[in-house]
């Protein structure tokens, strides 16, 4: 490895590469800063662990840190600094009507309802503490005597749970994610472009590198504050998991109730493809597919939740055909509005590094008449490069717009706020087609889904964040 490449790695916080998955438990830490100065000394004097701490040894525990904009504001940026960040990250998730009808954040799902991310209970920083867990309850006290004791307020100390890999409904999760072009190995820019691939260039994530148009995008530069650093989006989504399952068993009964489950996430719950979908070539695996096999969705249904938040061939389903063919689809030409009704992928992705939390229990037992309601659901947490083009685009256009690829009356069935009212038209219907292949639609589906929480933070490199706590 060069000099400067380990510089880059001793600079990019940890999260950036893994999501500490060997460390079982974690805690995220909301904080008010009342008294600035006393906050800076303090967090200056923590450890937050780099990709090269990572590269060198296993870790035992690990820090990481990420302010909102109110957050840098209160440690001193002036208006001017400000100004270089996004303007997404600069306005909050919260601040703005229209932000929050694009995102779903209305009914309940709005803002004055959440416990947490709105008024005084916004946050200024995150921490994020990763260990094993019969160690995490001690860095969770040590953590919480250092915050009162450094002129801070402690809003919330979230707890993780560790559900072997599956989210509160009962799905395996963490399985597609974009894998990091490190080494500056992609050349983005030609035909290729149209195959689905699942390397993303860095700059999708990482302030001050090249991105998915081949360009590296403006950033916070002064004092090289925002170089190595992203946008990490952090949404509380509580589920109703026996108000998911009972929903399920009484629209299909108990037998079909998974199958049904299954076709609107778009994997089985134990993560596999819906079979049929055929294999990309050269590719293994459970995630080796990119639906040009399937580009009606007979398989796997256009409006299920993993094709809406990764439509993988997006607007080009036939791929990389040849000149004419990549010409005439360009031009608008071919396909019908289904297939091309969503924008390309590549430019969407998001690096997904949420937890669930909560408790939860067998699909089966979540169906029975009765079963107890536990609070469950994710911290979701992702980190993208441009909230606009990203985070807020998939959540925005993808998961709660009626009108995604040429389908209407629907949003994500998993993740709708089904809240006719603001959308001006009906939300709450899913299709899909049997295994008979015959054409079916559903409708009046409930609300699985609510916010709690939310709020965007900016997780800056470590030279930046010692720029921010000058
Ligand atoms: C309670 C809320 C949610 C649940 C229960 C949920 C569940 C799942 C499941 C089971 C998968 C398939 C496993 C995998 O590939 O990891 C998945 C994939 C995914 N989800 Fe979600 N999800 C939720 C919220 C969200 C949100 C809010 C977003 C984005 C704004 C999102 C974006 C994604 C993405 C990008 C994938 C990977 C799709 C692919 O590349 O195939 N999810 N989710």
């Amino acid at each position: 490895m060069t000099e400067r490449a380990k510089d880059e790695a001793a600079d990019i916080q940890g999260l950036v590469r893994t999501g500490y998955g060997s460390l079982k438990a974690a805690r995220y830490i909301l904080l008010r800063i009342e008294d600035s100065n006393a906050a800076k000394q303090w967090l200056s004097s923590l450890h937050f662990t780099s990709v090269q701490d990572c590269r060198e040894s296993k870790q035992n525990q690990a820090l990481q840190i990420a302010f909102t904009a109110a957050g840098l504001a209160q440690l001193g940026l002036n208006a001017d600094a400000l100004e270089h960040f996004s303007p997404e990250f600069v306005d909050g998730m919260v601040h703005n009507e229209s932000r929050s009808r694009r995102l779903g954040d209305v009914g309940t799902n709005a803002p004055e309802h959440w416990d947490w991310g709105a008024g005084d209970q916004e946050p200024h920083v995150l921490l994020l503490a990763f260990a094993r867990p019969e160690k995490i309850q001690a860095i969770e006290e040590t953590l919480r005597a250092e915050i009162q004791a450094n002129g801070c307020i402690l809003l919330r100390c979230q707890p993780s749970s560790d559900m072997d890999g599956r989210e509160p409904f009962g799905f395996q999760d963490g399985i597609s994610q974009p894998k990091m072009d490190w080494d500056g190995a992609l050349q983005p820019g030609g035909a290729k472009d149209r195959d689905y691939r699942n390397r993303m260039a860095a700059g999708e994530v990482l302030l001050g590198h090249s991105n998915e148009y081949g360009f590296v995008a403006d950033y916070p530069r002064d004092g090289d504050i925002g170089r190595n650093g992203s946008y990490l989006v952090y949404r509380q989504l509580a589920q109703d998991v026996t108000g998911f399952w009972q929903w399920l068993r009484d629209e299909t009964g108990p037998e079909e109730a998974k199958t049904l489950a299954e076709t609107m996430v778009g994997r089985t719950i134990d993560g596999q493809p819906l079979s049929g979908l055929a294999k990309m070539e050269g590719s293994r695996g459970r995630n080796a597919f990119d639906f040009s096999g399937d580009v009606d969705g007979v398989v796997c249904p256009i409006g299920s939740h993993i094709r809406r938040v990764n439509p993988r061939l997006g607007d080009h389903p036939g791929g990389n055909i040849d000149f004419l063919g990549n010409l005439i689809g360009s031009l608008g030409l071919g396909g019908t509005a289904k297939h091309d009704a969503v924008a390309s992928s590549r430019f969407h992705r998001i690096l997904r590094r949420g937890r669930p939390y909560g408790k939860t229990m067998p699909y089966e037992q979540a169906m029975q008449p009765g079963a107890e309601q536990m609070e469950a659901g994710l911290h979701f947490l992702c980190l993208n490069a441009s909230l606009a083009r990203q985070f807020e685009f998939v959540q925005g256009a993808w998961i709660a717009s009626p009108a995604f690829a040429g389908l209407a009356g629907e949003q994500d069935p998993i993740l709708g706020d089904r809240d006719r009212e603001a959308r001006g038209h009906d939300c709450d219907q899913f299709s899909y087609f049997d295994e008979d292949r015959v054409p079916r639609r559903i409708d009046q589906i409930p609300q699985f889904v609510n916010v709690r929480g939310g709020a965007y933070f900016f997780l800056p490199g470590l030279n930046g964040l010692r720029e921010i706590l000058k």
